[in-house]
């Protein structure tokens, strides 16, 4: 009997569903939710919404792709945290009561860790131990990963995500929501020197990105007020070089981690690996620091039930299983 799973995710603002068979993810269904884009931000309720109407079609649609039937599953799992109550709500009843209708067990995975076992999908797999920086619009943590269910942060930032300061720079030049894959268009054809903002340094292998934010405000406020068209006309420099600073940043932490565990395999996960800066420098690191560099496909970097299902094959054969009745948890840790 194959191990087939169904998987959901509905954290934030992609209604997702995975089908993995037997440890090979088969699919990964996305239905993106661009309601949220004239908001400038995710706005929760709507994000519930959306989820109800997309949810149905988005799990038929990874069912049939798989070639298996409901009767097929042998569990159910779901995005149990962190991310939005009402978002998390709806694919955790949904996933609940099916696998309650079906009789099989329900695996509450944490968004997080799934980001991390994202790298399990395809090949190369790392080995254990390895660092990963998982870097999205909730979260900047760096993790040492000792097994697929034993994992420990050992930095993480003390006040934004490095994916909700690309956000909010994005929005200071005007720009639409997600700001974070704008920035890193534009940059593309700028001058990451152009322009220097003040790196905050916090104790041993934490971040702090609140300020970097506020010094991006108030430098444009002022260049603004002698030049109305200067963001226009210096677009791809800024973005060039905020996000060359935040990829310092992002940097110096990491190489300290490495240095201090004597672990040279890198991995890097969440929305923000999709920055085709920060993949870069990393490669570049292969041959300055040795290190053994992992980045996920495009498709496995923001949010995606590919990795849940992953997650959830690895917690199906420890028997990792929840309750029926088991609540989703908006602020679950590591
Ligand atoms: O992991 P994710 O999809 O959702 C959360 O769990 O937060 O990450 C979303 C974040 C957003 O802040 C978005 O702007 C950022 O990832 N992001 C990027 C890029 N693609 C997505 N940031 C910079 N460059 C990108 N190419
Ligand atoms: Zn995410």
């Amino acid at each position: 009997m194959s191990i087939n799973i169904l998987a959901i995710e509905s954290s934030c603002d992609e209604t997702s569903a995975s089908v993995i068979i037997d440890g090979v993810v088969k699919n990964n269904i996305i239905a993106t939710q661009s309601i949220h884009e004239k908001y400038g931000g995710v706005v929760p309720e709507l994000a519930s919404r959306a989820h109800q109407q997309h949810i149905v079609p988005v799990v038929n649609e990874a069912i049939a792709d798989a070639n298996i039937t409901k009767s097929d599953l042998s569990a159910i799992a779901f995005t149990q945290g962190p991310g939005l109550l009402g978002a998390l709500l709806v694919g955790a009843s949904f996933a609940k009561s099916m696998a309650m209708a079906l009789g099989i067990p329900v695996i509450g995975v944490n968004h997080m860790k799934a980001h991390i076992l994202a790298h399990f999908i395809d090949d190369p797999k790392p080995q254990f131990p390895f660092l990963c920086l998982t870097v999205s619009g909730g979260h900047t943590q760096i993790v040492r990963v000792d097994a697929p269910l034993k994992m420990e942060v050992i930095g993480a930032t003390r006040d934004d995500a490095v994916g909700e300061a690309f956000d909010k720079c994005a929005k200071i030049m005007g720009l639409p929501y997600p700001g974070g894959p704008l920035i890193d268009r534009y940059a593309k054809d700028g001058d990451p020197h152009k322009f220097t903002f003040p790196q905050t340094d916090m104790p041993g292998l934490d971040y702090s990105f609140s300020g970097i934010k506020t010094a991006f405000l108030y430098f444009l406020r002022d260049q603004v007020k002698s030049n109305p068209a200067f963001i226009e006309e210096e677009k791809n420099h800024l973005s060039a070089s905020i996000q060359k600073t935040l990829i310092d940043m992002l940097m110096a932490k990491l190489k300290r981690a490495s240095r201090e565990t004597g672990i040279q395999r890198i991995a890097i996960a969440g929305g923000v690996s999709a920055n085709s800066g920060l993949r870069s420098r990393l490669e570049e690191m292969k041959d300055q620091f040795n290190w053994e560099v992992f980045i996920p496909a495009f498709q496995y970097c923001t949010d995606n039930a590919g990795m849940i299902a992953m997650t959830a094959h690895f917690q199906y054969l420890e028997k990792d299983f929840c309750s029926y009745y088991a609540v989703p948890k908006p602020r679950m840790q590591i």
